[in-house]
């Protein structure tokens, strides 16, 4: 059976699955819950200066829902840990000392000068703690006090504090990234040139769930008042693994340790960013959506898909998305598919052709030869997707590949070689021009 165990800057942990910063890790009962039920690692919440911050005691949480009440975004306006500092550290070394196979990663987060972490440091230390994370992605509350995602946005000071971080303590240093920026490339160079062992993305994303209507204020609101706050969940996957792709592929961060956050539910989402690169897998909104044990689906299912693939540790699938994962000038153009539709499957709703004939080519006929039957026109379909995507059934409309004749669209054969954007006649920046044909 496939082996799960990792090895992310000298951090054993039997399986590749942390719990992300966050309430499930904020304490001593929850963390060795977590640790029964099989999880390989925790990040404890975030860690601050005495005295420790106030939350709100109105809503902290708000919700996006599917069609099916299933939750697909996650909002918060909590802060940092609301506990004494020396609880926090007294809890953290008992659960290491009863969990000692698991990995026990703190984050911290304090004010944004050397003496603020020259303290801390060797505190955290002391608890035998295998690693730290630098919180530098909180958008809420504690940006405003000139931390979290407010150093996160500014690579110098990534950079300055990584450099204390590694010079006050011999702990594997892990600095935690804001998605809130434009260029997720910048912060994950500083924290490099920082000296920081790894990187962990994403924190969560600003955002403002929803206005309540009747109040005429944002929602949850506080007492009729409500704030931006993190975003988080399924949703945030894709933009999670952007990220992660991002730092994955640079040639300045290559090779540089991610443990990969953002959305992961099941162990596909984990096989997905550990292709992508990632060396652990940190969980947080589908742990507070389902509870603890939802660690064992992701543990047999990673187990049987690498059974079934014949990966036989993590290791031999890490990073092999990576090198597919290019810019879009690089596509091959001479790549074409067309939609096609299973007509046993298809329950004839009409999905696919209302929004092709509406937003898209006009490439699925309603009715032919005077019966209600979609089929897909080859003369306009771009094999753009966008059917596939909202057909109500799996499956039944696939995108096959062309390889032989011509395509009556273009009137260009299906067999052409790889050709991209750089050498195409169309392009007014291409030295080379290969004709399109
Ligand atoms: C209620 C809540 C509190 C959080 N608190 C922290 C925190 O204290 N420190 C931190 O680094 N991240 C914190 N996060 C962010 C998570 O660790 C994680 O980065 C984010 O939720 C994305 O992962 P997910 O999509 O699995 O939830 C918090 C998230 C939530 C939902
Ligand atoms: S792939 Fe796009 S263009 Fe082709 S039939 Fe579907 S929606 Fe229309
Ligand atoms: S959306 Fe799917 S099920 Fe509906 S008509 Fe089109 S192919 Fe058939």
């Amino acid at each position: 059976m496939a082996d799960l165990s990792t090895n992310f800057l000298g951090i054993k942990s039997p399986n590749p699955f942390w719990l992300a910063s966050a309430p499930p890790t904020d304490r001593y009962v929850n963390v060795t819950r977590a640790f029964k039920a099989g999880w390989g690692g925790v990040v404890w919440k975030t860690l601050g200066e005495d005295p420790p911050v106030v939350n709100v005691s109105g809503p902290r949480y708000g919700a996006i829902h599917g069609a099916d009440r299933r939750l697909i975004g996650l909002n918060n306006i909590e802060l940092i840990t609301d506990r004494p500092l020396a609880i926090n550290l007294q809890e953290i070394k008992q659960v290491k000392r009863e969990f000692p196979d698991r990995a026990m990663v703190v984050s911290i987060m304090v004010p944004c000068e050397e003496k603020s972490w020259a303290h801390i440091l060797p505190m955290i230390e002391e608890t035998g703690a295998d690693g730290i994370e630098l919180n530098f992605g909180c958008p809420h509350g504690m940006s405003e006090r000139g931390m979290g995602s407010a150093v996160g946005q500014v690579p110098e000071y990534i950079e300055m504090v990584a450099r204390w971080c590694k010079h006050y303590t011999r702990m594997p240093v892990i600095v935690k990234l804001t998605p809130n920026i434009t260029d997720i490339r910048r912060p994950a160079r500083a924290a490099k040139a920082g000296g920081a062992d790894a990187v962990s993305l994403i924190n969560t994303i600003n955002s403002v769930m929803g206005v309540d209507l009747d109040r005429m204020c944002p929602s949850p609101h506080v007492d009729g008042k409500g704030t931006h706050g993190g975003y988080c969940g399924p949703a945030v996957k894709p933009i999670a693994l952007s990220m992660v792709s991002e730092i994955a592929r640079d040639a300045e961060t290559q090779g540089l340790p991610i443990s990969a956050i953002g959305g992961i539910t099941t162990w596909r989402d984990a096989a997905e960013f550990i292709a992508m690169g990632a060396g652990t897998v940190q969980v947080c909104t589908a742990a507070m959506t389902y509870g603890f044990k939802i660690v064992e689906e992701m543990i047999t299912g990673l187990k049987s898909w690498m059974d079934a693939k014949g990966y036989a540790s993590l290791d031999e699938f890490r990073g092999r998305a990576v090198g597919n994962t290019t810019d879009w000038q690089y596509l091959n153009l001479n790549y074409v598919v067309k939609a096609r539709i299973d007509q046993d499957l298809c329950i004839k709703c009409g999905r696919c052709h209302i929004v092709c004939e509406d937003t898209s080519h006009q490439a699925i006929w309603p009715i032919v030869d005077g019966v209600r039957k979609f089929v897909v026109n080859d003369a306009e379909c771009v094999g753009c997707n966008l059917c596939a995507d909202v057909c109500p059934v799996e499956g039944c409309i696939t995108m096959e590949h062309q390889t032989e004749g011509t395509d009556p669209r273009t009137g260009l054969r299906y067999d052409r070689p790889y050709a991209n954007w750089t050498t195409h006649p169309n392009n007014p920046a291409s030295t080379v021009k290969i004709a399109a044909e």
